[in-house]
């Protein structure tokens, strides 16, 4: 398909659940006209004020975007209900489904695959992109969609999008679990629960910020924190012995990736 220019036309969201209805408020607080969104979801649905939601597709024009947010399974059946239509844009959060097989089931001006991960809830996530589209006005319209999200970046490789899911989309469940094993073993050495557990989140949420502000990379602040012969480097020697943490997390996102090549298989058949 020829693409049609893209802008800020009626949006079709298919699919209204967590991360569907996460990036949907997200969009109005960031200033997106309610009216411009018509959400469609087989059952019930709580959308913000102003917003359409509709159980069965419109009738009526056309929507310049489409965005899937239903589950990857659920493919199958939205697709032949897009039978006919073509939106400028089509942007997809479906895990595991490439942008040759969205392509292939739904005729829309330009394809674009987003992976939001769980903290653009609270517009601090990360959304990796990929599109085989170069139009500007299409990239621009996606990153106009991702802005209020948080962080976004385009991957340049659409094969390692499984990669960047393992690292970005999964990430935050691995971070939440260094937080309670940094609560865990501060418990371990005596220190009640209730109050390791509060340390443990308040100091990886000011080091996170701390890293976010600083001028040179995580590992340099490590190095700057942990004097000779001082308490942390000894701490630092442990997980850096034979790489164990480097080794632990690249097992750790190994594992993610080959999910979700298993998965990105399963949803082609
Ligand atoms: N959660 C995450 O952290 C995350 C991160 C990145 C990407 N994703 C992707 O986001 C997508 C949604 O995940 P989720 O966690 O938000 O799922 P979810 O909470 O289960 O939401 C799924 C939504 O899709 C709707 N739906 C299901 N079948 C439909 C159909 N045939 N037509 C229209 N709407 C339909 C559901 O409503 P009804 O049942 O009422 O139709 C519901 O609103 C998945 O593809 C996932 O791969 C999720």
């Amino acid at each position: 398909m020829t693409a049609r220019p893209v802008g800020a036309g009626p949006l079709w969201l298919i699919g209204c659940g967590h991360m569907g209805g996460a990036m949907l408020r997200r969009w109005i607080a960031a200033g997106m006209a309610p009216s411009r969104v018509t959400v469609i979801t087989r059952g019930p649905a709580t959308v913000p004020a102003g917003v359409r939601h509709l159980t069965a597709l419109p009738l009526d024009a056309e929507p310049e975007t489409i965005v899937l947010a239903m589950k990857p399974q659920q493919l199958g059946d939205v697709a032949p209900t897009l039978q006919g239509i073509q939106p400028a844009l089509l942007v997809s959060i479906l895990a595991g489904v490439d942008s040759a097989t969205l392509a292939q089931r739904i005729a829309a001006g330009a394809v674009v695959r987003a992976m939001p991960n769980l903290p653009v809830a609270i517009g601090q996530g990360v959304t990796a992109l990929f599109s085989e589209s170069h139009d500007a006005a299409v990239r621009a319209t996606v990153e106009a969609l991702a802005a209020p999200l948080g962080h976004h970046e385009w991957i340049a490789d659409e094969s390692l999008f499984d990669a960047v899911t393992a690292l970005a989309g999964s990430g935050p469940g691995f971070v939440f679990r260094f937080i309670d094993a940094l609560a865990r073993a501060g418990e371990a050495l005596g220190i009640p629960a209730d109050q390791a557990a509060r340390f443990a989140l308040a100091t990886v949420s000011g080091s996170a910020a701390m890293a976010v502000e600083a001028d040179v990379d995580p590992a340099t602040l490590a190095d700057r924190v942990a004097s000779k012969g001082g308490s942390t480097r000894e701490g630092l020697d442990v997980l850096d012995a034979d790489g164990a943490l480097v080794t632990l997390l690249t097992r750790t996102l190994d594992a993610a990736r080959r999910r979700n090549t298993e998965m990105a298989a399963a949803a082609r058949e």
